[in-house]
């Protein structure tokens, strides 16, 4: 696109949305969100946008609901500034996991996220590692899925099997879900893979893991999931897995939720180290408990992909090759 680009942050993420424009070697659009007594939120843009090609970087976390509402507010005054196109950048989706009506007659949130996002006047969406695929589809204006995946397989291969060599690891899937939304991860890292047998059987989120479908006695698992919320699919699943013989487990996941007591919970959990990406804010969480945490910058991966949307170029080179070949 010819016009200028530039990237605001609402205030969920100020961090993540810094660290983005700095690898672009920008300063961050200059805003202010204004909150009243009676809760509402005012935006003033404190840069001119006229023409421009503008991205606002706005995560889902804590407050969900206000986070979401300072999107559709930002991406307003943008458009009454007469910006030339907006592109919400969402590295953690709100609402991600109400994706479906698999029950009568419940809400399907994500969908009307997408909804409320057109209508604001969004252009385009950037997200990362989408709970489901089918969010994509929810949009009729261009929504691009980064896959957080190259800057965690080089951590795998240049951290994590450099302390134990990666034939003593196996690859373990938190649930079916993951085992298809990740089933590239085993293609690229060429490893032997288990999957937990996971069961919700209501909406408490406690999961219960059934049993383990793959061989892991004696070996170091690394198990792998888009999220973590409450932790209770990892510290069942590692449970399960040192019950059936795993020598050691590891997790990795793209978006540390942690709500309510997760840390808590995971940190007197089996689960030996966690690989997080920074999706959401995290470092007040895990104060602490640093040790157990390593924390990956995705930002050069939104930075790289904010780039080709803004020249017009294929996102092709920020996948892995065997994701490359489906699309
Ligand atoms: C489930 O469908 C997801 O892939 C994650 O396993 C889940 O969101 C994790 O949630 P929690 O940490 O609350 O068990």
């Amino acid at each position: 696109m010819k016009a200028d680009m530039i990237v605001f942050s609402g205030t969920s993420h100020p961090d993540l949305a810094q660290r983005i424009a700095t690898h672009m070697g920008k300063p961050l659009g200059r805003s202010e969100t204004l909150r009243f007594s009676n809760e509402n939120i005012m935006v003033r843009l404190q840069d001119n946008v006229r023409e421009k090609d503008v991205f606002v970087v706005q995560t889902s976390s804590h407050p969900v609901n206000d986070s979401l509402v300072e999107l559709l507010i930002m991406i307003d005054a943008l458009k009454y500034a007469s910006a030339a196109r907006i592109t919400a950048v969402l590295p953690y989706y709100p609402y991600c996991r109400s994706d479906k009506k698999d029950e009568p007659r419940i809400s399907v949130a994500a969908r009307l996220v997408a909804d409320l996002l057109q209508t604001a006047g969004a252009d385009r969406v950037l997200g990362m590692n989408l709970h489901s695929p089918q969010i994509m589809g929810f949009f009729r204006i261009p929504m691009d899925q980064l896959l957080a995946a190259p800057i965690f397989f080089d951590h795998f291969n240049n951290v994590l099997f450099n302390k134990e060599a990666k034939k003593d690891w196996v690859l373990v899937f938190g649930d079916a879900g993951a085992a298809k939304a990740f089933a590239y991860y085993a293609d690229e890292l060429r490893m032997p893979v288990a999957i937990m047998d996971k069961a919700r059987m209501d909406h408490s989120e406690k999961p219960v893991v059934r049993q383990v479908i793959g061989d892991v006695k004696g070996r170091n698992c690394l198990i792998v999931d888009d999220e973590i919320t409450t932790g209770g699919t990892l510290v069942e699943a590692a449970n399960k897995l040192m019950e059936v013989g795993a020598r050691k487990v590891v997790a990795a996941a793209v978006h540390p939720v942690f709500s309510g007591n997760a840390v808590q919970k995971l940190v007197n959990s089996p689960i030996e180290h966690f690989i997080v990406g920074n999706t959401v804010p995290v470092a007040a969480k895990i104060a602490g408990h640093e040790s157990r945490f390593e924390v990956l910058d995705l930002s050069p991966l939104f930075a790289r992909a904010i780039g080709c949307i803004h020249d017009g170029t294929s996102m092709s080179d920020l996948f892995p090759p065997s994701v490359r070949r489906q699309g």
